[in-house]
């Protein structure tokens, strides 16, 4: 069966954007700045300038910088860090790769986002941090998760890897804690082509201490004055980034429009639950993801599949589930929510290119399947 609706529709953004983009990676290639200079620079002075936040450190992947805002941080090993407990892996493996303990917590099962009464019972004395994650593009509630880290004394540390531009009360994901970290992987709100990630904070500091860490703790050429590493974001991705931010906001709001669109078309069908959209506030959620929450779930993937409609699940397999952390405490059971949402939520396509005519299609081959 041909694709009719991909999951994402790389291809056609590119072709829209094709001129800009490509001016932009030769510009790089005729002066042959390649590795930092003035398209990065430009790039983390305007991502800051759209957060409304100071500094903007730019890295090579979303993994780094979580790794490195919370190497920079002071997570040192046999820390605790809380971590949802439905969320892609790298949340948790950037603070394994410390030698800090990723603590799953559970989910708040309307939202897929972590519960904070759930991360409060989670807490032992070597708790240093707590990484909320805006899971699907949603901004948590962070006067809560920051009132919540206040009261106890806990770094935190945003995972906006799925929220470029995400709102919370009219202030960006990511400018809430100590550092926010966000990846540019090519699928993502805002994508590059290929790895690319940055850290955005308020403080000077750390802004210091993350560019050194970013590129062999250097200072100056030959004056390296802490033991740091190679993350940097490439420029050409730089290039391409600084093409494509000039439509984040616009991409988000048709990313709006279409979870809309799906909600009306689905709203009637009584074995799915789609994610609330009345009443979220402008940017509340980017819609990275939709995702629904459905009955025989395997069995509506691959209708859909076989419909021509790529579909997804995000995620089949809790953090403490996966064979990568067997060696950690925790069981099947420890995380209900979490794990009883796995086996219900469905994640249908959307992208800002989506026609109505294609959420129309899967809004129908998802109907045709409870009727049938
Ligand atoms: C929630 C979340 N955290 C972290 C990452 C890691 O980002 P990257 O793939 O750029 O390393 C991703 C994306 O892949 C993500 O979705």
């Amino acid at each position: 069966m041909e694709t009719i609706v991909p999951f994402v529709d790389l291809k056609k953004q590119y072709s829209l954007h094709r001129d800009a983009i490509d001016m932009a990676i030769q510009r790089c290639c005729a002066t042959a700045e390649f590795i930092l200079g003035p398209e990065v620079e430009r790039f983390e002075n305007e991502f800051a300038s759209f957060l409304g936040t100071q500094g903007a450190i730019g890295v090579a992947s979303g993994t780094d910088a979580l790794r490195l805002a919370a190497k920079a941080l002071s997570i040192v090993p046999g820390n605790e860090v809380l971590v949802p407990a439905n969320t892609f892996i790298a949340t948790a493996l950037a603070i394994h790769a410390l030698g800090a303990i990723p603590v799953p917590v559970d989910i708040d099962p309307h939202t897929f986002l972590i519960d904070l009464n759930d991360a409060s019972a989670r807490i032992s004395p070597r708790t240093k941090a707590i990484i909320p994650v805006h899971l699907f593009g949603q901004c948590l509630d962070m006067d809560a998760v920051m009132r919540f880290a206040g009261e106890r004394d806990l770094l935190v540390i945003e995972d906006a890897c799925q929220a470029h531009g995400a709102m919370w009360n009219g202030k960006r994901a990511g400018t809430f804690g100590a550092a926010g970290c966000f990846s540019f992987f090519p699928s993502k709100n805002l994508g590059a082509f290929g790895d690319g990630g940055l850290i955005a904070t308020e403080d000077p500091l750390l802004v210091e201490k993350l560019r050194l860490l970013r590129n062999y703790g250097a200072e100056h050429k030959h004056s390296h004055i802490i033991p740091g590493e190679n993350s940097r974001l490439d420029s050409i991705q730089a290039a391409v980034l600084n093409v494509k931010l000039a439509f984040l906001d616009q991409w988000n709001t048709q990313r709006f429009q279409a979870a809309s669109r799906y909600c009306e078309k689905l709203r009637h069908i009584t074995e799915i639950v789609t994610p609330a959209v009345a009443g979220i506030k402008p940017y509340g959620h980017v819609f990275h993801l939709f995702v629904i929450k459905c009955r025989q779930r395997n069995d509506l993937l691959q209708h859909l599949n076989a419909m021509g409609i790529q579909a997804g699940v995000h995620y089949p397999v809790p953090i403490h589930l996966h064979q990568a952390f067997s060696f950690l405490p925790w069981q099947r059971g420890d995380f209900p929510v979490t794990e009883s949402s796995a086996d219900l939520i469905l994640s249908l396509p959307i992208f800002p290119e989506i026609t109505d005519e294609q959420i129309d299609y899967v809004a129908a081959a998802v109907e045709a399947f409870y009727v049938t």
